[in-house]
């Protein structure tokens, strides 16, 4: 059976309103990450969220990684404004804009200051400035706005033909008869590593979710359209047709890991997931995470509804001539070959191939035809 929305109810919040209504309004202007946390919650991706987080709530989640009802939520969603922004009141509807875009109606319902340190240690573990969401955090301006939302507009999207919204995925999952699906979340294009977790995954359940993150990432990391062709090069080679679906999520890394994976799980379950796969260093970003906190974390959380699948660092054995991980491999280390994202960046960057038994031939072919593949 397709799982449960979080909180029981998936949130759906399109405006009836006309355009020509809010024109008036005051305006907040949204970044990148506000403009895709809006839309997400406005398709019910971040269910039960109806908006943008007031100060009660804010305060749970950062402390107790709790909504104020007791259901596990993770990492604030807040919209930023500065004081000068700020020409309006407590219950006044306001229109958020992204590049000029009316994106979508708030109901004011709360503004608020906070303290970003307190933000930066708990959510990210540092205050360190060289951690990718602890430096935008330090940028942002005194206030946090919170309210309901309703979408006015979806901004362009070059990937809607990879989009599926949780209404979709929900009624997918059930035409195809699955009773378990497993959510794959990743930034990344697919080198073996990851098809062995999500194929040791697949044959214990019905479906494979893979879902793709697509929005601003860090330097270094894949853009977006590798991402998408390199997964079109992998599933036509070598996934079933009936056992997968490949569908992207517009949201913005945080590289928060044990608190991330958390949050990841739950937009699986609003998708449908029954499942989802957590392996090494889940969503981590330099050495701010242990290699499986991200896994720990989850014991917190008993009543997240929805099944985290563990796994151990895969790597290649030149003695097992396998992908294996220590559970399953006696062999010393010095026959490993490890999956290491620098290795595989600086041999695609000098244009030569990796290994096969690092990543299928296809999946290097496909990300050979971008000029400059990675985020700059
Ligand atoms: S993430 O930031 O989205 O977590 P990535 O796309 O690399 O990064 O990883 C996606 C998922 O695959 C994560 O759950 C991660 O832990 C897992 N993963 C990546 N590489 C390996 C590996 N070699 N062994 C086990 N799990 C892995």
């Amino acid at each position: 059976m397709v799982s449960a929305p979080h909180g029981g109810k998936l949130i759906e919040r399109i405006a009836c309103k006309k355009l020509s209504d809010v024109s008036e309004l005051p305006r907040i202007v949204l970044d990148e990450r506000e403009v895709l946390d809006a839309e997400n919650i406005c398709f019910g991706i971040y269910s039960p969220l109806e908006g943008f987080m007031c100060e009660d709530e804010y305060r749970h989640v950062v402390e107790f990684m709790r909504l104020p009802n007791d259901l596990p939520w993770t990492l604030p969603i807040v919209l930023n404004a500065s004081k000068d922004e700020i020409d309006f009141s407590v219950g006044d509807d306001v229109v958020l804009v992204y590049k000029d875009i009316p994106v979508a109606l708030m109901h004011v319902e709360d503004i608020y200051r906070y303290d970003k340190r307190v933000h930066a240690l708990k959510v990210y573990k540092t205050v360190n400035v060289e951690h990718p969401s602890v430096v935008r955090l330090y940028s942002l301006k005194e206030f946090f706005i919170g309210g309901k939302i309703e979408l006015l507009n979806i901004i362009p999207n070059p990937f809607e033909r990879y989009t599926l919204r949780p209404k979709e995925t929900r009624v997918l999952f059930k035409e195809r008869g699955w009773r378990t699906i497993v959510g794959f979340q990743t930034r990344n294009a697919p080198h073996m590593g990851h098809e062995y977790v999500q194929k040791s995954a697949l044959v214990f359940v019905d479906g494979l979710f893979i879902n793709p993150v697509i929005g601003r990432k860090k330097k270094g990391d894949f853009k977006d359209e590798v991402i998408l062709k390199a997964y079109d090069a992998l599933l036509k080679h070598y996934y079933p047709r009936e056992s997968a679906v490949l569908s992207i999520v517009r949201y913005e890394m945080r590289y928060a890991g044990p608190r991330e994976a958390i949050h990841h799980a739950i937009m699986r379950k609003n998708f449908g997931c029954t499942h989802f796969i957590v392996g090494r260093d889940h969503a981590g970003v330099g050495n701010y995470y242990g290699p499986y906190e991200a896994q720990e974390i989850f014991r917190e959380f008993p009543d997240l509804g929805i099944t985290p699948l563990f796994f151990r660092e895969f790597f290649y054995c030149r003695k097992c001539k396998a992908i294996v991980n220590e559970k399953i491999c006696p062999h010393p280390k010095r026959y490993r070959l490890y999956f290491s994202g620098t290795m595989i960046r600086n041999m695609i960057s000098k244009g030569e191939r990796p290994p096969p038994e690092i990543m299928r031939p296809e999946v290097t072919e496909a990300i050979l035809e971008f000029e400059n593949p990675f985020v700059e």
